[in-house]
């Protein structure tokens, strides 16, 4: 075996072995399809009478496993191992959190391949999003370690008050709060589960994560990793189960001190409110959706915003909740970027996701399968119109799987889809007359996650000054609003994409799950 790592900058010239290792992988998958899958509380796995059966968006015919699903009374059982195994964990020294924690990331790492080939036939995704997602997790568990190092585990020792006769010793002392609630999504069930996971464990918490009932596996695979990498029985613990139930059993729990939540607008802002609607306020950091913007002024490159565009749109199936799905293009350029776009969507390779050519695997749930017909048709009502793409995709070798065309759509300004999150491959053109006007559409949203421009290098500042937007793109070829690396480009959001305003993987994320202690003493 070679050195070859996966990272930031592999995943964009990926060498042959990255294929042939993504190629053994899938094929060793084969024997997994099938078995049972429990949850994992208190270092042990859990099998449940209920089950999911979880098939492959890509083909339905294709069982990938079956998988418990929790019940309340798991959810209680799961926060009261995380509580009874919190005192210790907390006392663990923090530099043999970071040495366990790095020890799951060389595991994530080791098993990187096997791992991204179970995400891409549980989600869809191709296999660079699929090796990405899971190398994400690497990263992220290497920065939070390294960032409890540079801060000495957030230990600081601070002046001596300046009172000759009462000379008191002063530290401040970031602390954990407790056990913590994690909430992962179905686009990102392995690295949205594994970063906030990774961040609350080495910050001392103890952690109960529930992953969605469409994406059960990532979380079990993470669990493995945990577990393998020493960390002590009760200080992880998995959950599948609905949000509605299951969610909402453990959001609500006495026992939990801190939530993280990723996922859509409306459970998001119901999540925080039910966390200060107590004796006493809860941490809740919530990631919410996005209706992400891109403006492109008469002065852009309009081949390097095409494609651009196109990466953000549809890559994902655009399920990423940094996807594009606002154009506001200067009108007297509009019709070239039309051009340009509906050459790049014709090149865009749709099939199985497994295929080292194909670049947009099917739509993850038949939920958003249905979606994507019904916002198809909304996009031809009230003066809107379908330039390119707008139905779902059942030629040979489709017909299975949730697959939709990349679908590009006018509409006049104040059509209602403009305020809709979709999260299915539909981005929506309007034509505007100025870059003050397309400023003043992009920010007028409830979202402000992500944001993308392309125009003239003296126009780029202007935009950075006043998007109002989490995570920002000026003239990137390789996405207009999508594609942030950890380490690069810290990725959160503002407004109703956000909670907190701190993002993942930035100086600012980790500190979070801490709640600071003054220590004075004489
Ligand atoms: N890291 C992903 C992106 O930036 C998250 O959605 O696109």
């Amino acid at each position: 075996m070679s050195g070859f790592k996966l990272t930031y900058s592999t995943m964009f010239s990926p060498p042959r072995e990255l294929h042939t290792r993504f190629a053994k992988a899938v094929d060793s998958l084969a024997e997994e399809f099938g078995k049972r899958h429990g949850l994992f509380i208190n270092g042990g796995d859990v099998h449940k009478e209920a089950v999911t059966a979880k098939s492959d968006p890509a083909d339905q015919d294709r069982t990938l496993g079956e998988f418990s699903l929790a019940d309340e009374t798991d959810v209680d059982t799961a926060v009261m191992a995380a509580r009874r195994a919190y005192p210790a964990w907390r006392g663990t020294p923090w530099q043999q959190r970071v040495a366990i924690l790095k020890k799951v990331a060389g595991l994530v790492e080791e098993r990187l391949y096997d791992i991204a080939a179970a995400v891409s036939f549980e989600v869809g995704k191709n296999r660079m999003e699929a090796l990405g997602e899971v190398a994400e997790v690497v990263e992220f568990c290497n920065l939070y370690a390294r960032q409890m190092e540079e801060n000495n585990g957030y230990d600081r020792v601070l002046p001596d008050d300046p009172l000759p006769d009462f000379k008191s010793h002063n530290r401040s002392v970031l602390k954990p709060y407790g056990v913590w609630a994690v909430v992962a999504p179905f686009n990102y069930p392995f690295a949205l589960a594994g970063g906030p996971v990774a961040a609350a464990l080495v910050a001392g918490n103890t952690v109960v994560l529930k992953g969605a009932v469409e994406t059960p596996w990532s979380g079990q695979l993470l669990a493995q990793c945990i577990k393998d990498a020493g960390v002590p029985d009760g200080v992880f613990n998995y959950l599948v189960g609905e949000g509605a139930t299951v969610g909402d059993a453990l959001i609500r729990h006495d026992g939990i001190d801190g939530v993280t939540f990723t996922g859509s607008y409306e459970v998001g802002m119901h999540i925080g409110r039910s966390q200060w609607a107590r004796a006493f306020p809860r941490p809740c950091i919530a990631e919410m959706g996005g209706k992400n913007a891109v403006i492109v002024t008469a002065a852009a490159d309009l081949a390097v915003a095409a494609q651009g565009i196109v990466r953000s749109a549809f890559g994902m199936s655009g399920q990423k909740c940094s996807a594009l799905s606002r154009i506001y293009v200067d009108a007297r350029v509009a019709d070239g970027l039309i051009g340009q776009l509906r050459i790049a969507m014709r090149n865009i390779k749709i099939g199985d996701p497994r295929q080292e050519d194909t670049w947009m695997g099917p739509v993850a749930t038949a939920k958003a399968y249905g979606n994507f017909e019904k916002y198809c048709a909304a996009l031809r009502t009230q003066g809107a119109s379908i330039l390119e793409g707008g139905a779902t995709l059942r030629a040979a070798g489709l017909e299975r799987g949730f697959f939709c065309a990349p679908t590009l759509a006018e509409a006049p300004l104040e059509h209602p889809l403009w305020a809709e999150e979709m999260f299915v491959p539909v981005v929506m053109l309007g034509r505007v007359e100025s870059p003050g006007q397309a400023m003043a559409l992009a920010n007028g949203s409830k979202f402000g996650l992500t944001a993308g421009f392309y125009g003239s290098d003296a126009e780029v500042e202007w935009f950075f000054a006043n998007i109002e937007a989490g995570v920002t793109y000026a003239n990137r070829p390789q996405g207009a609003t999508t594609g942030a690396w950890p380490g690069y480009q810290p990725f959160g959001g503002w407004k109703g994409s956000g909670s907190t305003g701190k993002a993942l993987a930035s100086f600012h994320y980790l500190p979070q799950y801490m709640r600071e202690q003054s220590q004075t003493h004489i």
